[in-house]
């Protein structure tokens, strides 16, 4: 399973890539504002910024909602940097933009993806990622890992390549149950990631160990 950071502050991204086990980074409008990047020139040098940190694909997503407009801003968020992937939500000129995409050799994330149904779109018109996003699912009383599990089934019964990119991860539990039904990658803030850490276990453990170590020198 890839590990990617949802977020746009590059400290957190330093600090997931020194861990040794991030493989991308997804970032989102919202998220671009939180850390206060606004301005075209600042939001493509901040991608450029993140590309420069992290190992792995980093996610860029597109601000237009109509196909001509996303196909000229996925155009040059890709030309950034080859670690881009063009992120683009699952409207109808979406899925247009998503096989321009495709057929043009441009890797893209299919955000905004709720259904199966959406998901077998993306899937039908190659995006190289979709992102079900499913702790937005949670909030509203819906199973989002359901959402997870019925796209695995529906993707490994055609063999489509989309690789399925859990997204609006919330806490550690939702990692190790994405991971139990086979999501290809998660992505989630650096507290889900650095929460996979914890066990009181291993803590007391170590204590005593260094304690009983302490007893013989
Ligand atoms: C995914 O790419 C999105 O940026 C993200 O996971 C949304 O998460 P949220 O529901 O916590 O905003």
């Amino acid at each position: 399973m890839k590990f990617f950071i949802d977020t746009a502050n590059l400290d957190q991204i330093r600090e997931a890539q020194d861990l040794g086990v991030l493989d991308g980074v997804t970032t989102n409008p919202s998220l671009m504002a939180k850390e206060g990047i606004t301005g075209r020139n600042n939001i493509l040098k901040h991608y450029v910024d993140i590309c420069n940190i992290v190992n792995g694909d980093v996610s860029a997503e597109v601000i237009a909602t109509d196909f001509e407009g996303m196909v000229k801003e996925g155009e040059e968020l890709a030309e950034l940097h080859p670690q881009i992937v063009v992120k683009i939500p699952m409207i109808k000129d979406g899925v247009k933009a998503l096989k321009y995409f495709t057929d043009n050799g441009i890797r893209t994330n299919c955000t905004l993806v709720f259904s199966a149904g959406q998901a077998l779109l993306a899937a039908k018109a190659g995006a190289t990622y979709v992102s079900p996003f499913i702790g937005r699912l949670d909030d509203i009383s819906t199973d989002g890992l359901e959402l997870i599990a019925d796209i695995r089934l529906i993707y490994d019964n055609y063999g489509f390549e989309t690789q399925i990119l859990a997204a609006s991860i919330r806490h550690t539990m939702h990692i190790i149950n994405c991971a139990k039904i086979g999501a290809d990658v998660m992505t989630g803030p650096l507290s889900s990631i650095e929460g996979l850490l914890n066990h009181p276990l291993t803590d007391s453990g170590l204590k005593k160990f260094l304690e009983d170590y302490k007893k013989g020198n």
